[in-house]
């Protein structure tokens, strides 16, 4: 016995090992810096400023953005370092180029700028979360300052592009019914940039979006108006107890974006939204894709970031509201085994092809 535990560390394997992974840390130390500069070249409107512009001074690089050159001459040299901006130091000059700007600006298929955000977002909380792993309870929604801005950022470029095309294709005949005219519930809108897009795009239907978050509906609100969408409504709304007040059949669609997982009462929520269904109604609901077992979750091309996403806000806000604390990784196995059990007796999951961060549930009572 001796021998063989004596073989399995031996000191040289553990040498080794210990230096590729203090290798990948430092390495991490690095990437975790880059998606701090990331965001705040996103936020400074550094990275448009330099999109499609010629090698150029910094200088005139912060001229083209409106900022402080001091600050934007030290971002330039985190970006340099990173390989993300060219440098001709000859010329002492600086260039974006094509490539990574259409990852990192408004050009390409999805700005990932635009996900950076979330890292400062999320180390803001970190002294309340390490309160929280010595004497429980969460944080609450409140002490994350730009939650609602940077989430309707990213489902903007997640969903939102998906919507029409792809989503709501998942359920047959819904597009045709959409242009007929049928009522539509958002459950957890946040901003309500879905429901713009799907009222804008099927004048003849009726939308209504409920969030707890007043900050938000008062954003939905006013952006609604000013898009003059006169079949969109919005309401500051808590569903913890939708079961309860759900109006019954009021909706022939209910809809919910990443906004199950993150509940107090996510049973009581679903059972409301079942209430809610008219005859012949349908619940679509996005939420994020793992798989309820961290073993499985090794191999996530996410997994890290989502896990990270979850324990610093998605859980943590349900159990500041004294809730069930799901989490976002809470995954298809237990999604599917909530949607049984508030009476859904027909769940379809699917994925897309465009999308590796989610899972969409067609649920029927
Ligand atoms: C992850 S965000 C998703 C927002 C939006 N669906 C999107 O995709 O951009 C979850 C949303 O659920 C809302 N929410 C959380 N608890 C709620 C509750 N008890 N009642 C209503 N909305 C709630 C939050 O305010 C937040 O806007």
């Amino acid at each position: 016995m001796n021998v063989v535990a004596i073989e399995a560390c031996d000191p040289s394997d553990e040498d080794a090992r210990a230096e590729a992974f203090e290798e990948r840390m430092v390495s991490a130390l690095n990437e975790g810096a880059l998606m701090l500069m990331t965001s705040v070249g996103h936020r400074s409107g550094l990275f448009e400023a330099m999109n499609g512009a010629p090698a150029l001074p910094c200088q005139a690089i912060a001229e083209r953005a409106g900022l402080q050159e001091r600050y934007v001459r030290e971002w330039l040299g985190c970006m340099v370092a990173a390989g993300v901006v060219e440098i001709d130091g000859a010329a002492d000059t600086y260039r974006l180029p094509t490539a990574h700007a259409r990852v990192l600006t408004d050009d390409g298929a999805a700005n990932m700028a635009v996900y950076a955000q979330f890292i400062p977002l999320l180390g803001g909380v970190e002294d309340d979360i390490v309160a929280c792993f010595k004497d429980g309870g969460g944080v609450p929604y409140a002490r994350y300052g730009r939650f609602h801005e940077v989430m309707a950022e990213d489902s903007g470029q997640t969903v939102l592009p998906a919507l029409v095309d792809h989503i709501l294709p998942l359920v047959p005949g819904l597009t045709a019914r959409l242009h007929d005219g049928i009522r539509v519930l958002d459950v957890g809108c946040g901003r309500g940039r879905a429901l713009m897009l799907l009222a804008a795009a099927f004048p003849n239907s009726r939308f209504v979006g409920y969030d707890l978050s007043p900050e938000a509906i008062a954003w939905a609100g006013a952006e609604a108006t000013r898009r003059g969408l006169g079949n969109l409504s919005f309401e500051a709304r808590d569903v913890s107890d939708f079961d309860r007040t759900a109006d019954p059949h009021a909706f022939d669609l209910v809809l919910t974006f990443d906004a199950i997982h993150d509940q107090a009462r996510p049973l009581n929520v679903l059972n409301g939204i079942r209430r809610s269904l008219a005859e012949g109604g349908t619940y679509l609901a996005q939420d994020i894709k793992g798989s309820s077992h961290h073993e499985h979750d090794r191999d996530h091309p996410l997994g890290t970031l989502l896990y990270a996403v979850s324990c610093l806000h998605c859980m943590t806000v349900s159990l500041a509201q004294g809730g069930e604390g799901l989490g976002a990784m809470w995954g298809r196995e237990t999604a599917e085994r909530y949607f049984r059990d508030a009476g859904f007796g027909a769940i379809e999951t699917h994925e897309l092809q465009h999308d590796i961060q989610n899972l969409y549930y067609v649920c029927r009572p």
